[in-house]
């Protein structure tokens, strides 16, 4: 399974957790169903479902940047790099990837995003939390 949830993904700070999570869910439902292997035609699902990938990563992301602004944490140019930089690969992903090949160019796809955002969590956005909890809540 590509997007899974695990509990060192978590970075104590409730409101960010909970989006985590559902990122991995819309990614994981994304996942099933561009792996169904049956007889249906699932473009129009996989398309409405990436949709809503793209914008609930887009929600998060300005969430976040919001919120690391509050503490003025100085490493936020970064995150905007690696935030947009993940936006645009969502983006990127064509209606003829999701035609061709549902079984093969969306999975690698996904599977790319699972990758990135979950190292993502584990490394940048738990350095901001780090920072947060050591110097945020004096501001
Ligand atoms: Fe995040
Ligand atoms: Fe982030």
């Amino acid at each position: 399974m590509a997007f899974q949830w695990k509990e060192r993904y978590s970075l104590k700070i409730p409101e960010i957790d909970a989006q985590h999570k559902r990122l991995f869910e819309i990614g994981e439902h994304a996942y099933e169903l561009a792996s169904l292997n049956d007889d249906y035609d699932h473009f129009d699902e996989i398309r409405t479902i990436i949709n809503e990938l793209l914008e609930y990563t887009q929600y998060h992301f300005k969430y976040e940047e919001k919120f690391m602004s509050t503490f003025n944490y100085p490493d936020i140019n970064d995150q905007i790099t690696s935030h947009n930089f993940y936006v645009n690969k969502i983006k990127g992903i064509t209606d003829s990837q999701i035609d061709d090949d549902q079984h093969k160019a969306v999975l690698d796809i996904l599977d790319f995003l699972a990758e990135w955002i979950s190292s993502h969590i584990l490394i940048s956005d738990r350095k901001y939390a780090d920072y947060y909890f050591q110097h945020g809540n004096k501001a």
